[in-house]
């Protein structure tokens, strides 16, 4: 657990006139266990470790303003540190990445589940085997189910109307088994595109509208999606059109009309897609982003495929679902005029290792590189000077806004800065500036890159929420 400033029960609210109602509190036990999946019918299965051994793990859906105890008990033979992403949970529920919980052991997770209504996820963090706890399956969708969302008649029934795709890259070896990321890796980008476990599926779909909520758990890779029709596959040019609604951090102010949307790992981004016009056709979803990195910029064959739709010629009863154009009103509204820079982060790679500020996780004595004091507005500067990699740079406990982004020919896209998000892309040797509230409480956060690889070995650091001056 990392030393705290000025900690305070999170149930400390609790404390003054009411103290005799009893409250209520979700409480979830999850188990991380181990679990196989045939992913080829004639070969050997996977062996895999999920959260309640399925992977993506369960759902959890909480309406928002009601707090959960999450048990996570470690069947596993590996350590675990669980981290809700997307939460401001209070730093000793946070998911430290040295907080582990060892094989044998559990531990309770509490989250105060206050925030806009959101679709956050939950993950390993362990120190150093986050990559290979993700890749073997530990991740699963967690939402904030909001009142005032539900209000907007948004296409909604979760599981029908309102679907999460969760997308993630693997490889196999030659007899079936996961080939692992286990050894000398720079990344790992997969051959296999999997959505929520299975890899390249179909869904079945109605011709109406229908809401996605994406989320890239893939380990190194990410994507740039389309949708096309079957007949016009390949084609580019006929990218179909539809609406972004919600990031990371949830709705957007307003909805984003768009043909493409760029999803790197740990983003999650929600849309809404009109399949009316397209009855009786099979529509696909595809990817157009390379691998990247050095050297793999040919990436693999049927990594430009991700999944499809198979459109019936009937709904089931009419579609009255809206996108209304106007979804809500985003707190900490953009500057009008650029603020200046409060602090400085250079990620870069040096002596074999992958660094934010010439510093590694592992340097325990020198990983805090920020002290933020509670309550306090920040405009950080996330630069990347490696040529051959790009990195998203996730930062705990906040919610930010993308302001500005320079080089490689790309501007920040309206999707990315039309609401909050805790993950941004940061294309190589791009600069980009991202403005927070460093709130609600004190302690120390993690700030990474979310290619797991790179945060393993070891680019991660510390940030400290300090308390309100006297
Ligand atoms: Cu999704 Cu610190 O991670
Ligand atoms: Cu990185």
């Amino acid at each position: 657990v990392p030393a705290l400033s000025n900690m305070t029960s999170p149930f400390s609210n609790l404390t003054n006139a009411n103290t005799m109602i009893p409250r209520f509190v979700h409480y979830y036990e999850i188990e991380i266990k181990p679990f196989q999946h045939s992913i080829y019918p004639d070969l050997s299965p996977a062996n895999l470790v999920g959260y309640d051994g399925i992977s993506p793990g369960p759902t959890i859906m909480v309406p928002r303003g009601t707090e959960s105890v999450v048990r996570f008990v470690n069947n596993a033979h590996a350590n675990s540190s669980v981290h809700l992403h997307g939460s401001y949970s209070r730093a000793p529920f946070d998911g430290w990445a040295e907080d582990t919980t060892a094989p044998g052991e559990y531990k309770d997770y509490y989250f105060p589940n206050r925030q806009s209504g959101r679709m956050m996820w939950y993950h390993d963090h362990a120190v150093h085997i986050t990559a290979e706890n993700a890749y073997m399956g530990q991740a699963g969708v967690y939402l904030v189910r909001d009142p005032a969302e539900d209000a907007l008649n948004l296409p909604s029934g979760y599981g029908e109307y309102d679907i999460p795709l969760v997308l993630a890259a693997k490889q196999y070896n030659l007899d079936g088994t996961l080939f692992s990321t286990v050894g000398e890796r720079i990344s790992l980008w997969g051959d296999v595109i999997h959505v929520n476990g299975q890899p390249w599926p179909f869904l079945n779909v109605e011709p109406r509208k229908y809401r996605f909520r994406f989320l890239n758990a893939a380990v190194s890779r990410s994507f740039s999606l389309y949708f096309v029709k079957t007949s016009n596959a390949g084609g580019l040019n006929a990218k179909l059109p539809f609406k972004v609604i919600a990031s990371d951090s949830g709705l957007l102010e307003k909805p984003v009309q768009t043909s493409y949307m760029y999803i790197s790992m740990a983003e999650r981004y929600e849309i809404v897609f009109d399949f009316s016009s397209h009855a009786g056709q099979t529509i696909e979803l595809r990817n157009f982003a390379k691998a990247g990195g050095a050297g793999v910029e040919d990436d693999y064959q049927d990594t430009d495929k991700v999944m499809r739709f198979v459109v019936s010629n009937t709904t089931a009863s009419a579609d009255t679902s809206v996108v209304p154009a106007q979804l809500r009103t985003v707190p900490f509204p953009r500057p009008k005029t650029r603020r200046k820079i409060d602090q400085h982060f250079k990620f870069h790679r040096a002596n074999g290792q992958w660094l934010i500020n010439g510093v590694g996780f592992a340097e325990a004595n020198n990983r805090i590189l920020a002290n933020v004091p509670r309550g306090t507005v920040e405009i950080w500067e996330l630069e990347n000077t490696t040529d051959g990699w790009s990195h998203p740079i996730h930062v705990h406990l906040v919610d930010f806004r993308v302001i500005w982004r320079r080089r490689e020919g790309r501007r920040v896209e309206k999707y990315e800065s039309e609401g909050l998000k805790d993950v941004v892309w940061l294309g190589r040797e791009e600069t980009v500036l991202v403005e927070a509230h460093y709130a609600p409480w004190d302690g120390v956060y993690m700030f990474h890159c979310h290619n797991l690889i790179h945060e393993d070995d070891d680019m991660m650091a510390a940030f400290n929420v300090t308390a309100l001056p006297d």
